[in-house]
């Protein structure tokens, strides 16, 4: 089904089933330790080894020796796998650097051995007896000194991405020049690492020359296509099956180490094999957003009208990488005639970094949204009504572009309203309570909407139960939960009536986790499957579909009424379907709004900052879910703190590798740096957008927070940090 015109009504607008809080139907499953991870997976899984992952002790140069007898000899050792005898690997596409190192080394803790063994245990002691002699070579691990010989590149992403390195409209310099108000200021936000709680696993079992990975992945289709790309196998003799995922953000969409070793381990010890990544190596040998080097300038006028604004970002990766694409949402957010955005790429040979919840945006706001505030107290102006000043309701870039929704006003003023914003003292360091500082902050929040192709399968069967089957994964979002109300409300059944099977390749390739897309596009593919599976249904009851009403188990059309069942009686009803997106998506801009206060409290002796109090104001879309979707936002906004805050990876530039790899020492908030955080949600419709009416929120709620920390501190301090994250050594 293409998705061409904004339509009107259908059926989800009844809102019966669809826009309801509705409990996570696989929460009870995850609560009680029911929901089998990849790890656990165990059914038909016959006497499983254990594989164990051998981490590169270099950075950058070649492996001159591996020798395995030690660990060959010790108890409980099937198998050793190396590059030597895995024959010959290809890459997968979504991969900057290989899997399996040999005879090069490209990344500190790339995978150079997998040791097979009886037990966990027993792999893992014989993994410390493989011995790797290397031969070191010079690496580039300092993005600073790497920056200034970095070359401009372009595909900044996003709608208004175009070829040229440096894009531009109108006549920044000049107008910059000539602004009587401006700012120039220097960011900086750290390498993050996902850090998400069930670390990447696998578990391998080949039948014949068919490969079956059970795994934790928030992509299977590109997933699956990038483990035979890597084994030089065909994709149709590839499957893999994440029906749960501890995490993802951005980590798990693609296929890593732990798959890939997974596959040649089994292959090599004729068993199943499973392998987790240990906790060092999620950090090392996994992907990480990469580490920015941020210059904004705006210029404006007395009365606060932007009249020109640039945004250059600098960050590194692996050859071949990309950059991250923090100046995105400043082609978007802001209006101005004059502007200018462009992005460095040094060659760094660290471990190759890729997408973290909002990849592009969420550093990208880190900046902008302190760079906002900075200029309007330059300007003498409220943070908030200034950014309402300069306010767009068309593409700042090409005006004949319209947003298709663009409420960032009213979060602003409903989050100040709702926040008290207007007792926010204009000059820092004014508020005092005990021993604390308090400070307020303000960002927007900005996140574009992506379109994906989606497809699902919806079954009725004789006995009236709907099953939903689609590759679409939930990483802890609530997939499932959505895509049964979606069929749910699609087919006049509670959502407690759905089965819906996910994660797994033979299922209907869908949109996947990614980008903030699941959600709407993945319900647009089951709606899709069922206004198919309501045609048949119509067909079979000899109904007019086009009339025929879905409630309540029944089915009605005129004056004649029948059981939603009574359609599969003679046979279980099958529909397949995919949205497609046509050009309205090109017509219209389409994005996610939003505002986040914030208050802080900043110990006047030790210099501890707490957090008193968040809010987000979103705008997103039709929420279609208001539970799920606030968990989601509350989960960013408590990431966001954690950038503000905490995480970093602190980079060793002589060895080349992230020294904090483990959760003692890469901090992130826990429950107790966390307070009441209060989401709002506008209540929204965007017909452009697709079917359902929704776009997304998961990566929505983290773009800004960071800044709107800052800016509290600020305000509570009058030390302005612009280098996150904002530990305390920074503004004592
Ligand atoms: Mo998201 S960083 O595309 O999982």
């Amino acid at each position: 089904m293409k998705f061409e015109t904004a339509e009107g009504q259908n059926p989800i607008d009844r809102l019966k089933v669809v826009g309801r809080a509705h409990d996570r139907i696989d929460g009870p499953l995850k609560t009680s330790g029911l929901a089998p991870y990849a790890y656990e997976h165990h059914e038909g899984i016959e006497n499983p080894a254990y594989g164990y992952i051998v981490g590169a002790g270099v950075a950058k140069g070649r492996i001159t020796r591996i020798d395995t007898a030690a660990a060959k000899a010790a108890p409980g050792v099937i198998a050793i796998v190396t590059a030597a005898d895995a024959g010959k690997l290809g890459k997968g596409k979504n991969n900057t650097a290989k899997l399996l190192a040999g005879p090069e080394v490209e990344h500190y803790h790339q995978a150079v051995a997998l040791v097979v063994a009886e037990t966990f245990e027993q792999a893992r002691a014989a993994a410390g007896l493989v011995r790797v002699d290397y031969a070191r070579a010079n690496g580039r691990y300092d993005l600073t000194e790497q920056l200034k010989v970095a070359p401009l590149v372009g595909g900044s992403g996003g709608p208004n991405s175009g070829s040229s390195p440096v894009e531009r409209v109108g006549k920044f310099e000049e107008a910059f020049a000539a602004a009587p108000v401006k700012l120039d200021a220097q960011y900086h936000t750290p390498d993050h690492s996902h850090a998400m709680m069930e670390p990447h696993a696998s578990i391998a079992v080949w039948n014949g020359d068919e490969l079956t990975l059970w795994t934790s992945n928030q992509m299977i289709a590109w997933s699956k296509r990038d483990v035979a790309l890597t084994l030089n196998m065909p994709e149709d003799k590839v499957r893999l099956i994440s029906p749960y995922i501890g995490g993802g953000f951005g980590g798990k969409l693609f296929v890593r180490a732990d798959a890939v070793m997974a596959a040649l381990g089994a292959r090599a010890a004729k068993r199943p094999v499973k392998v987790a990544l240990q906790r060092p190596l999620i950090a090392n040998n996994t992907t990480h957003r990469p580490a920015t080097q941020q210059r904004i300038r705006i210029g404006a006028m007395k009365d606060g009208t932007i009249t020109a604004i640039a945004h250059e970002s600098g960050s590194g990766d692996l050859p071949d990488g990309g950059p991250e694409t923090a100046v995105q949402q400043t082609k978007l957010l802001y209006a101005g005639p004059n502007r200018m955005t462009a992005m460095r790429l040094a060659v760094l040979d660290l471990p190759e970094g890729n997408a973290m919840r909002a990849p592009g945006e969420a550093p990208g706001m880190m900046a902008l949204e302190i760079a906002m505030d900075e200029m309007a107290e330059k300007l003498g102006m409220d943070p908030v009504a200034f950014r309402i000043k300069n306010d767009t309701q068309v593409d700042p870039e090409k005006p004949q572009r319209r947003f298709s929704q663009r409420q960032l006003v009213r979060c602003l003023t409903d989050g100040a309203q709702r926040f008290g914003w207007d007792r926010r003292q204009a000059k820092p360091a004014q508020v005092r309570d005990g021993q604390w500082l308090i400070g307020m902050g303000v960002a927007s929040a900005f996140r574009n909407h992506l379109n994906m192709t989606s497809g699902a399968r919806v079954r009725l069967s004789p006995d009236g139960i709907v099953t939903v089957e689609t590759d679409m994964t939930d990483i802890g979002t609530g997939t499932y939960t959505i895509l049964a109300q979606t069929a749910g409300e699609m087919l006049g059944v509670p959502a407690e009536a759905v089965v819906v099977k996910l994660g797994d390749s033979s299922f209907p390739v869908s949109a996947g986790s990614g980008g903030q897309w699941g959600a709407a596009n993945s319900t647009a593919g089951v709606y899709a499957a069922c206004v198919k599976l309501r045609e048949q249904v119509a067909q079979r009851l000899g109904f007019n579909s086009a009339d025929a009403v879905f409630d309540a188990g029944r089915v009605t059309s005129g004056n004649r009424a029948a059981a939603l069942r009574d359609a599969a009686a003679q046979g279980e009803l099958v529909a397949d379907e995919k949205i497609e997106f046509g050009k309205l998506g090109d017509e219209w801009q389409l994005s996610t709004f939003g505002a986040h206060f914030v208050e802080v409290g900043v110990n006047a002796y030790t210099g501890v900052t707490r957090v008193r109090r968040m809010l987000a104001v979103c705008a997103a879309g039709r929420i279609l879910n208001p539970k799920a979707a606030r968990s989601q936002v509350i989960g960013a906004m408590t990431m966001g703190v954690g950038s503000a805050l905490m995480e970093e990876l602190a980079v060793d530039k002589r060895f080349g590798f992230f020294v904090n790899h483990d959760l003692a020492s890469y901090e992130v908030p826990v429950h107790a740096d966390i307070p009441h955080q209060e989401v709002v949600f506008l209540d929204e419709a965007d017909d452009k957008a697709n079917p359902m009416k929704a776009k997304g929120v998961g990566e929505l709620g983290i773009c800004g927070v960071g800044a709107a920390v800052a800016n509290a501190i600020y305000n509570a301090t009058g030390v302005r940090v612009r280098d996150y994250p904002l530990t305390l050594d920074k503004y004592l």
